[in-house]
């Protein structure tokens, strides 16, 4: 497995490499999925916003929390799935989450390990997590399941 580390010691790094993540995925023909996870207060939706613009979405990505998905259109579409505040698996059947999976667009979902059962198997796996003796704002970032292809510089 592909595994990929970054480290970030700003909100703006971790944009920057949210945003080269994004810019390298957007060449993509088909549907992919992106999880996001880490702790409250850790970065996610600051990736979601680099991420976001490196896709080239112009409008500011805000966290979806209380409505759990937001699109966006940019050169590559952008389903941003927040899905703290589920309590039960079956809420994702309301909204058709199934539908979204099948669209010709990026799927970024944050707290994805709360509905790991309605995952896909085929999906990049993304960890944001602090280490507090390396600074306060320091993140590690973790990435699995990009291809070498993916990267672009
Ligand atoms: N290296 C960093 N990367 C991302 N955010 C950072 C970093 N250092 C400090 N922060 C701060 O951490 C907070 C992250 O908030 P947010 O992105 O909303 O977290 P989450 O969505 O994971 O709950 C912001 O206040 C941001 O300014
Ligand atoms: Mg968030």
């Amino acid at each position: 497995m592909n595994i990929k580390i970054f480290e970030s010691f700003s909100d703006k790094e971790t944009f920057d490499i949210a945003f080269k993540i994004a810019t390298g995925l957007k060449e993509r023909t088909d549907a992919t999925v992106v999880c996001l996870d880490g702790d409250l207060g850790v970065g996610k939706t600051v990736f979601a916003k680099g991420f976001g613009a490196g896709l080239g979405i112009k409008k500011d990505i805000v966290s979806p929390t209380f409505n759990i998905v937001k699109s966006y259109e940019g050169e590559k579409r952008l389903h941003h799935f927040d899905v703290y505040r589920i309590t039960d698996i079956s809420e994702l059947d309301e909204i058709g989450f199934e539908e979204f999976l099948y669209d010709d667009a990026i799927v970024l979902i944050e707290w994805s390990k709360l509905i790991e059962e309605a995952l896909p198997e085929n999906i990049i796996k993304i960890v944001i997590s602090k280490n507090l003796e390396k600074g306060f704002d320091y993140r590690k970032i973790t990435v699995e399941g990009m291809k070498d292809e993916d990267f672009r510089d």
